[in-house]
């Protein structure tokens, strides 16, 4: 069991490198599945979604090797288009690998994805962009089969802007014959990333970061080197941090536009925030004063993937303020871990009702999800005594070396494995 211990109220000092986009590198990840040949991506951070994929590449046939952070695959003999509970429970992203069976083998078996407890997350939209395009799919005994041998390209119209289901269906679509539209598809800057990726390795996308995507299948693609886009919800968790806890940070490998949501909202709570090329610096002298309401939505509004944490910076904040989740009918589980540590909260349905106090208390509490337990680091950095964060295993998914990272920049916290 691992765990945090962090002693709050140090303000916050230094540089810190913001390591490559999870959720971009995962649908990226399934996409060499697509090639026989060798694709060589760098900057891997060591996430556990990360080595949960690599897993599954290797499962599907594919030769993976790691040195340093550059991950090498080669895909001449993958040959396993069949992918049990075992391998899909770990990660919502498992279910890529649907789409990038389909694509190389037209076929797929696959059980039903897992990943952080946050909702209900169906997967209806992937299924029937896919039937769309012609794959005949059945859902039995827990798993989906897939026949994609008479695919072909065709129009989808997503009720939702799913990530996921956009992904799904660039992968299948890519090596799909005819021309594939996605209306109403996600516009997060991981959906362009994958696009440039599977243009260099020789696909005909375009569309990417607009509402609608546009595929022109191709007979087969090749091998690929990349580098895949920083994390933004990584560099967004760092710069409420300083909000919260005061003090100055500069965030290197970022991309400013991914996060000027945030940075509008961090603008309004007080902090001076300014950029250059790949940096983003926050100032922060003052406690933070609150945003009357925020909602989250698709992407390029406020992203659900920083809730929580931004909920930690509106429980220290000079007022009260309404957080509205319309995502995940069950991302408030922060809420009573933050209320443990004198957070003042009301939750009815999807809406959070803060009212700020002037300083939170050290507790010993309980991440119940990555980003949720994200939030609760930022409380117990900027809480008075020691909090203890439990289950801190769902953290690591996504954040690489965070203890070590908070700590060059002065704050004090240790990571305790028993
Ligand atoms: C991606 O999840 C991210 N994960 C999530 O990040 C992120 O919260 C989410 O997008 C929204 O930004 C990865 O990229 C690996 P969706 P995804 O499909 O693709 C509903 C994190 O903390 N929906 O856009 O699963 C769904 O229930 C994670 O890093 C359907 O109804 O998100 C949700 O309400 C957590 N049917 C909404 O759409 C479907 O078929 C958004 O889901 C698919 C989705």
């Amino acid at each position: 069991m691992k765990k945090f211990l962090i002693n709050g109220g140090n303000t916050l000092s230094g540089q810190i490198e913001i390591e490559s986009s999870k959720n971009s590198l995962l649908p990226i990840l399934a996409g060499t599945i697509l090639t026989e040949d060798k694709c060589i991506i760098h900057n891997l951070p060591n996430f556990l979604d990360i080595q949960n994929m690599i897993k599954i590449l290797n499962h599907t046939g594919l030769n993976c090797i790691t040195e340093d952070k550059t991950l090498t695959v080669d895909g001449s003999n993958a040959n396993c288009s069949e992918l049990g509970l075992e391998l899909t429970s770990p990660l919502r992203s498992s279910i890529y690998a649907m789409g990038a069976y389909l694509g190389r083998f037209k076929k797929a078996k696959i059980s039903y994805p897992g990943g952080c407890d946050i909702g209900l997350r169906p997967i209806d939209l992937h299924l029937r962009g896919l039937k769309d395009l012609g794959a005949k799919i059945i859902e039995q005994h827990g798993n989906i089969y897939c026949d994609g041998s008479k695919m072909k390209g065709g129009k989808v119209f997503l009720d939702f802007p799913s990530v996921g289901a956009t992904v799904n269906i660039m992968l299948a679509g890519v090596l799909t014959e005819g021309v594939t539209t996605i209306f109403n598809c996600a516009k997060e800057p991981e959906i362009v990333d994958l696009q440039n990726f599977l243009n260099s390795m020789g696909a005909k996308v375009k569309g990417a970061g607009s509402s609608t995507i546009i595929i022109k299948g191709v007979n087969k693609l090749h091998g690929v080197e990349w580098t895949p886009i920083s994390d933004r919800i990584v560099a967004g968790t760092y710069m409420i941090a300083c909000a919260m806890c005061g003090g100055k940070i500069s965030l290197d490998n970022c991309i400013y536009e991914h996060n000027q949501y945030l940075i509008n909202l961090l603008s309004r709570v007080g902090c001076n925030i300014s950029h250059k090329n790949k940096n983003i610096t926050i100032e922060s002298t003052r406690r933070p004063k609150c945003i009357q309401k925020i909602e989250t939505m698709p992407y390029p509004a406020f992203a659900t993937d920083l809730q929580p944490q931004f909920m930690a910076l509106q429980c220290i904040s000079t007022g009260n303020s309404i957080i509205v989740e319309n995502l995940y009918e069950t991302r408030y589980k922060h809420v009573p871990e933050l209320i443990k540590m004198g957070a003042n909260i009301i939750v009815k349905n999807q809406t959070a009702f803060v009212s700020g106090v002037e300083r939170l208390y050290g507790a010993e509490v309980r991440a119940s999800d990555l980003r949720a337990g994200a939030g609760l680091v930022l409380a117990g950095l900027c809480a008075k005594g020691y909090t203890t964060i439990n289950s801190i295993e769902h953290i690591l998914r996504g954040y690489e070396n965070l203890d070590t990272k908070l700590q060059s920049i002065g704050a004090d916290i240790k990571l305790i494995d028993e």
